[in-house]
């Protein structure tokens, strides 16, 4: 099919390469001509396991292009996806102003039927507002339908999962938008194809992301506990996520959930059904306890360090999460200026997101970007994890505990045993692990 996307982030992108990879013919568009540039050039703007891959073999397959001018992209497709961003604004209220300003700019150029798709997240009800805006500025005999296809594409996997969803939701109002969108997914995916209507499509994206986001803070509000009573949340985890009803994923106890869709996604959500009357305080109080954990950890250093002021922290990990440069509402961003504010000195690694964490946080005398792990244990009164990149579970610990000034290390997300770190001569300090004097060979027992 001809396809069209508008916006090529960490949606599109992956949206406009996995299409072309899946055989379609795929026009994207973008407003930063640096960006379309760089993509043309097979050079993602992201880093995305796999994303460059798969961007320069559909290149060379001359099934993608990339273009600023919109009217290339509406003229060779269609189906049109939208996929720019839908940023939180300040009241907590999803920003549908990019979305918007795409089909004002669309809108006139509808000759023949489009099928304009939501890609992006946005609330229930958007379709609505976005089918006012085109016939505004539309030809009144111009024919198309706005359907939504959300997407649950995580970062760091992205590829992954848009080529292996668990399933894909497709919103509609008529049956020429349904059977399009069937052709479009039918026989490329085995997952089950969930159709509804725009508005149930629309809703699903944030109910979604909303509960995701439930079971992550009903696991910190556990790990509390636990640190309190010396229990140990990972266990709870465990056994928790053995029983089918739950299911073991989205339970990991740390620093929360940070990104550019959980967070935002949740206060949309919220705004959603403050608009009809409805007091969404469960979600509310996920957000409460998401926001506390940075603080609790911050209390643990200072407690570990008896005062940070003059001292050196190493820091591991600046993204929201691992295989991703992305920093966007991370722990870092609120960790690393509350340390400085309390006078530590400190060293950061991570493996992708200095750079991007350099445009939030400027490096300076107290702030030092450094290249390793080690280079940021080197001297360093504790060391403090708050990204769990595989990379830090593989340190060579004793050469940690030899650079280091003291053996502090508190962990935010849990990466190591407590008796282990313990045998390896650490003060080591967790999110819920409590003082849990766990004997050996605990765990699921082999049957
Ligand atoms: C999320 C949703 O998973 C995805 O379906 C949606 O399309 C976009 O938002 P993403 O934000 O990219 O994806 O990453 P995800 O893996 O969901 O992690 C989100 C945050 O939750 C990260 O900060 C991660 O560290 C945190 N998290 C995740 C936990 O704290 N505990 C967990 O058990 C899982």
């Amino acid at each position: 099919m001809r396809i069209g996307i508008f916006g090529t982030g960490y949606v599109g992108a992956v949206t406009a390469v996995c299409l072309a990879d899946l055989g379609h013919s795929v026009t994207a568009a973008d407003k930063d001509p640096r960006v379309v540039g760089k993509l043309a050039d097979g050079e993602p703007t992201i880093y995305e396991p796999g994303l460059r891959e798969m961007l320069v073999a559909n290149l060379k397959r001359r099934r993608l292009r990339f273009t600023t001018v919109p009217d290339e992209v509406m003229s060779r497709s269609d189906v049109v996806f939208l996929c720019v961003g839908t940023p939180p604004r300040s009241d907590g209220h999803a920003d549908l102003g990019q979305v918007e300003e795409v089909v004002r700019t669309i809108a006139p150029m509808l000759d023949g039927y489009k099928l304009i798709v939501e890609k992006s997240s946005v609330p229930a009800n958007t379709a609505t507002r976005l089918r006012s805006e085109i016939n505004r500025f539309a030809d009144p005999k111009s024919r198309y339908d706005v359907a939504s296809n959300p997407e649950f594409l995580r970062e760091g996997t992205a590829i992954h999962d848009f080529l292996h969803p668990d399933r894909i939701v497709i919103g509609v109002d008529s049956e020429r938008a349904r059977s399009l969108l069937l052709d479009l997914y039918r026989g490329s995916f085995s997952c089950p194809l969930y159709v509804t209507d725009v508005k149930t499509a629309e809703l699903i994206k944030h109910a979604a992301n909303a509960f995701l986001a439930t079971k992550i803070s009903f696991m910190n509000m556990v790990a509390d506990l636990c640190d309190e009573i010396g229990a140990d949340v990972v266990a709870v985890s465990q056994a928790l996520g053995l029983d089918r009803r739950i299911g073991r994923h989205f339970l990991d106890a740390g620093l929360g959930f940070g990104g550019s869709c959980l967070p935002k996604d949740l206060k949309a959500f919220v705004k959603v059904a403050a608009e009809v009357g409805l007091d969404f305080a469960l979600l509310r109080e996920v957000e409460r306890i998401n926001i506390g954990r940075t603080e609790r950890l911050l209390r643990k250093v200072d407690r570990a360090l008896d005062g940070v002021e003059g001292k050196t922290v190493a820091i591991l990990g600046a993204t929201f999460k691992p295989n991703t440069d992305d920093v966007r509402d991370a722990p870092s961003l609120r960790v690393i200026p509350k340390l400085k504010e309390a006078g530590a000195a400190l060293r950061v690694y991570d493996p992708q997101g200095l750079s991007n964490l350099a445009k939030m946080l400027a490096p300076d005398d107290q702030l030092r970007h450094v290249e390793s792990a080690y280079d940021a244990a080197r001297g360093a009164h504790a060391l403090v994890i708050l990204t769990d990149w595989s990379e830090f579970r593989e340190l060579d610990l004793q050469r940690i505990r030899s650079l280091m000034q003291a053996p502090i290390i508190v962990d935010g997300r849990n990466l190591f045993d407590p008796v282990d770190m313990r045998a390896q001569g650490f003060e080591y300090y967790t999110l819920g692990r409590g003082d849990a004097s766990l004997i050996p060979g605990m765990g699921t027992e082999p049957q």
